[in-house]
């Protein structure tokens, strides 16, 4: 990535990681996905994503469905050929999403997040809400590259990983609003999330770092205008009894919003190592730096990094544009959250409850 799209990246993730609304004001806080726009498109491309989202009603011929929406064909991470329109779209509420399995910074991040909004719907996913990650790398991204992606994020059923060829992956970010023109580095794709209701013809754009809560609200209740109701002995999961931001300084507030889609502080290893206990096992001037550069400390071959990613099975940990007062206040938190600081549990990759603390 050439120097000053990644400078970029950065900022922009740093912007997100600042900000304190959630829920509201995302519209903004997106456009910043958008590296290498001029603000003049940008502002053409926000009023049609505004437009996309606003006009909801199936009354005015369903202008977001069939039509639309290619019938084009795409690859299942099982090797199962489906349709786009036909398949995955038609009559369901979905959430959509671009990724790449050898992306190294927005998309482990970006799936931890989702698994959050996926372990919030509980047994709906897959029911009557669809989640679906396509691939922008078809070379690389094999229907078996994307079921190992898959098995390294414990993805249940419900969410597929899709391929297709790149003028079909192309094709499919337009209609939804997401394509990048020209991308030199995949990325820089745009990392947002869409979520729609085919049936209503209503769909929505959002950060990935929303409010898992809030994009959980959205799929189960918000976009399921006059469709039937849920059953009443589905199971919910907890997404009403997700925890309230009210009181959380600025450290559990990143910790929260960053870092719970891939670690906890004394509930087992996830994605990420348990962090109950970080702070006595390693240096202080080593964690700061790794929260801050995970990357760097990579490619500069520091040898606890290299020792930890090996036994991370390469799943790198995303940099996030934090700075060292942040990364200081993590710390603090999770110092202050740690049931105690003991030697830390057995890996164990369920991520079955990741906002249940
Ligand atoms: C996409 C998942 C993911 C996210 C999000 C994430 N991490 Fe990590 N983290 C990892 C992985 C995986 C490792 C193990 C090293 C590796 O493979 O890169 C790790 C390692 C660590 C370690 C070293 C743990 C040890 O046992 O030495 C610390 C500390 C840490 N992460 C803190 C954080 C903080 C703080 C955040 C939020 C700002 C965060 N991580 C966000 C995946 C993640």
């Amino acid at each position: 990535m050439d120097a000053s799209a990644w400078a970029e990246r950065i900022v922009a993730v740093k912007r997100l990681g600042r900000s304190e609304g959630w829920g509201q004001g995302n519209r903004q806080r997106e456009a910043r996905f958008f590296p290498g726009m001029g603000w003049k498109s940008l502002c053409i491309l926000v009023a049609f994503i505004l437009s996309l989202a606003g006009v909801s009603s199936a009354e005015k011929g369903k202008p977001w469905g069939e039509g639309y929406f290619p019938d084009v064909l795409l690859t299942t991470h099982e090797g199962k050929e489906v349709r786009f329109y036909q398949d995955l779209l038609k009559d369901k509420v979905v959430a959509i999403n671009f990724m790449f399995t050898s992306c190294e910074n927005v998309c482990p991040a970006e799936t931890a997040r989702l698994s959050q909004v996926v372990s919030l719907l509980g047994d709906r996913v897959g029911e009557d809400i669809h989640f679906y990650s396509i691939s922008i790398d078809p070379e690389v991204d094999t229907p078996e590259a994307l079921a190992r992606y898959r098995e390294r994020f414990d993805v249940g059923e419900g969410w597929t990983f899709l391929t297709a060829s790149r003028e079909t992956s192309d094709l499919i970010q337009r209609k939804l609003g997401l394509l990048v023109e020209q991308l030199d580095d995949p990325n820089d794709h745009n990392a947002s999330l869409v979520l729609g209701s085919e049936a209503n013809s209503r769909w929505i754009r959002r950060s990935p770092y929303d409010n898992p809560k809030s994009l959980a609200h959205l799929l189960a209740e918000s976009l399921q205008n006059g469709r039937k109701a849920p059953r009443a002995n589905r199971n919910l999961a907890s997404y009403a009894d997700a925890p309230s931001r009210e009181n959380w300084d600025k450290g559990e507030r990143i910790y929260r919003s960053r870092c719970a889609a891939c670690h906890t502080i004394g509930e087992g290893n996830r994605v990420g190592p348990d962090l109950a206990g970080v702070t006595q096992r390693r240096e202080r001037e080593w964690l700061v730096r790794w929260i801050v550069e995970p990357d760097l400390m990579i490619s500069e071959k520091d040898p606890e990094a290299l020792e930890l990613l090996k036994a991370w099975d390469d799943i790198r940990m995303p940099n996030f544009g934090l700075n060292q007062a942040e990364a200081e206040a993590i710390l603090g938190f999770i110092e202050r959250s740690a049931p105690s600081p003991s030697t830390g549990p057995e890996r164990s990759l369920s991520m079955r409850d990741p906002v249940g603390h």
